[in-house]
Order: structure tokens, then sequence, then C-alpha cells
């Protein structure tokens, strides 16, 4: 077992990453929520037929009443309707502020049930059973939860850090593909703004086969640094936003292809490609970087480059009527290994673009 603590002021908690974790989930969350009776345990319709009945039985054995409110797959459950809706059913199950709410799939499953856990009753304790590559390394940890809103992504929302983060790397064995692979740019960025080593590490392992070889120490270095990262800056307001590296050209493509043809991993794939060659133009990444970030990156199946255009682009940098003339902070690489924030006026960088 490996275990990482996220060392937050009154708000600490572990990260379990074991193979065959999942059918240890009762004893686990027992032993940081003593007093709870009841667990609502949110799941999606994918996941659900998987992950559920090993879940819950888990729970049960372990004294729980726990009951599955699934919600269905993708991006759109990650609304204000589905938020009222769980507050409703979490109600008409009983849940008082002793119980909790376990989080059983990806990133949407773990905005969701987090952002239902941290309004309900004012707040319950909340469990993440992260399913997902991209989840597992990223949105399980950190304690951003949210829904999206029709002006966009994840606009409302709060910080609330999860009591527990169960990871079982056998689950990541029933990703399709590209889900997985979409996952790996996530694990990319992490060696790119931060370990030089790790990025070296992932280049030698080009398939499948060969990182879920090494899946334990992948997730747990990861998690590590954004454990760190967290703990420095929980809030957003300084280091944590070396963590949007590739994102903020990445939000443009993914606005290219209407969220539909490009998933979050893609889109931030290629625009870590983007960032890097943007860093190069303004001096501050090393030249040879981008060719090695795309050869590592297109051997993984990930997109290096995606057409934009100069409108898409705009909108994504909030470069509209209020925010002419504004700056905006990129997040560069000046080595691999170690991400900077670098700030440009929009229009400037839209010139770039
Ligand atoms: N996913 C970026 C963050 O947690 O800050």
């Amino acid at each position: 077992m490996k275990t990482l603590t996220v060392a937050l002021p009154g708000r600490e908690y572990d990260i379990l990453i074991e193979r065959g974790l999942l059918p240890q989930a009762g004893e686990r969350v027992r032993a940081v929520l003593p007093k709870a009776a009841k667990l609502a345990v949110v799941t999606d319709s994918s996941v659900a037929p998987l992950y559920s009945k090993t879940v819950l039985d888990s729970l049960a054995a372990a004294g729980f009443e726990a009951k599955l409110f699934p919600v269905p797959a993708g991006e759109e459950s990650k609304n204000p309707t589905q938020l009222a809706r769980l507050w409703e059913d979490f109600m008409e199950f009983g849940l008082t502020r002793t119980d909790g709410v376990v989080a059983l799939g990806g990133g949407v499953v773990g905005d969701l049930a987090g952002f239902a856990a941290a309004t309900v009753l004012r707040g319950v304790a909340f469990v993440q059973i992260p399913t997902t590559l991209l989840a597992q390394v990223d949105s399980s940890v950190g304690g951003k939860v949210a829904v999206d809103l029709k002006a966009g992504k994840n606009l409302a929302g709060a910080f609330y850090q999860p009591r527990l983060v169960l990871m079982d790397p056998d689950v990541l064995d029933t990703l399709p593909l590209p889900v997985f692979m979409a996952g790996m740019a996530e694990v990319v960025k992490y060696g790119c703004i931060w370990d030089a080593d790790f990025f070296a590490f992932l280049a030698a392992r080009p398939s499948r086969g060969e990182l879920m070889a090494d899946i334990e120490h992948i997730l747990y270095t990861c998690c590590d640094i954004k454990r760190q990262v967290v703990m420095d800056d929980e809030l957003d307001t300084g280091l944590r936003m070396i963590l949007n590296f590739g994102h903020t050209l990445g939000h443009a493509y993914e606005l290219a292809g209407h969220y539909v043809e490009w998933s979050h991993g893609q889109a931030v794939a290629a625009g870590m490609c983007a960032a890097a060659k943007l860093g190069v133009t303004l001096q501050v990444t090393p030249a040879e970087l981008p060719g090695r970030l795309e050869q590592v990156l297109a051997g993984l199946g990930l997109p290096t480059s995606i057409c934009c255009t100069a409108e898409e682009y705009a909108a994504a940098i909030g470069l509209d009527k209020k925010g002419a003339g504004a700056d905006i902070t990129l997040i560069l690489l000046d080595k691999m290994g170690h991400a900077i924030p670098h700030q440009i006026p929009k229009t400037d960088l839209l010139k770039l673009l």
C-alpha cells in the first residue's frame, strides 16, 4: 500500500493507492468515519455495472447503510439540476450531518458528488473513489468540486477536501484506450511542470502495458506532486496555477471541438505542445523542449496540435469586450520539469497564436 497524506491544517486526509483496494472500501471508510451510519454512493451509468456491487458489499460489511445514486455518464450530468436532484434524494434517504457521500467514478462524478457533499446540510463527509486515470491523478485530489453553468464549465463550486481518497489501479483495466491515454496527458503534465526524471521515466514507457506495469509508482508520483502544490496553495491564488500548464490553450481546443470532438486530456496534450512552442517564441522555453514533448505525447496517441480559429482562441482567453487590454497569465516551462507563470497582454498572445 502506498499512502500519501495531504496535510492541510484541520482537513488532513490520506490518499491510499493499492491494487485490489476496492473490496476493502468498507473498512477503509469506517476508519475515517467511525460514527457514520448512512453513505450515499454517487456513481454513473458506466461505472455502476462494473464496480458498485463490490463497493456496496464492502461498505455494508463494515456496517454502513449504503445506497447507490447513479447519474447518466458524461459531462451533461455535472449541472445544477442534477445537483438539486441529489440534494433531494439524499434527504429522502435520510442522510444526516454525521453521515457521508462517496463518489465512485471519474471527474464528473467526483466534482458533482463533492459539491453535493459540500452543500447538503451545510457539508457532510466526503470520500473519493476515482475510477479513471484523469480523476486519480488530478480531480480527486485537492478539493475542487463544481458543476457547470450555461456560461461555462465549473462556474459554481467550492474548495471542499475529501476525508479519504481510495485509488485502486485495477479499475483502470476497464477504461477504453482513448480514455486511459487522455488521463496520460495530465500524467505527462506533472513531469513537465515538476519532475524532469519522471518525464524521462514516462518517455521510456510509450504503451499502456508498460505504463500499467508501473502504475502504482505513476499514481503515487502524480498525487505526491499535486499534494505538495495543494498544501502550498489550497485556494488557487499562487503556485496551484502551474497545474494549468496546457489548459488555457486546451480550453480553446475544447471550445473549438464543441466539447465533443476532443476530450479534456486530448485538448490539454495539444495545449501543452502549443504552450511549449509559445515559450520558445517568448524566449522562456529551451528550443529542443517542444520536440521532446511532442514525441512523448504522439507516442501515446495524443494530438500535438489542434486547429482553432482566432475567434475561438479569443473566447478561450477571455479576449472579449470586457477582457480587451487585460493581461493573461500563461504557464510556461523554463526547463523540462519546471513551470513558471508568465504574464502577457491578451492581445499580444492572440497575435502570437
Ligand atoms: N485541476 C487543477 C487543480 O486542481 O487545481
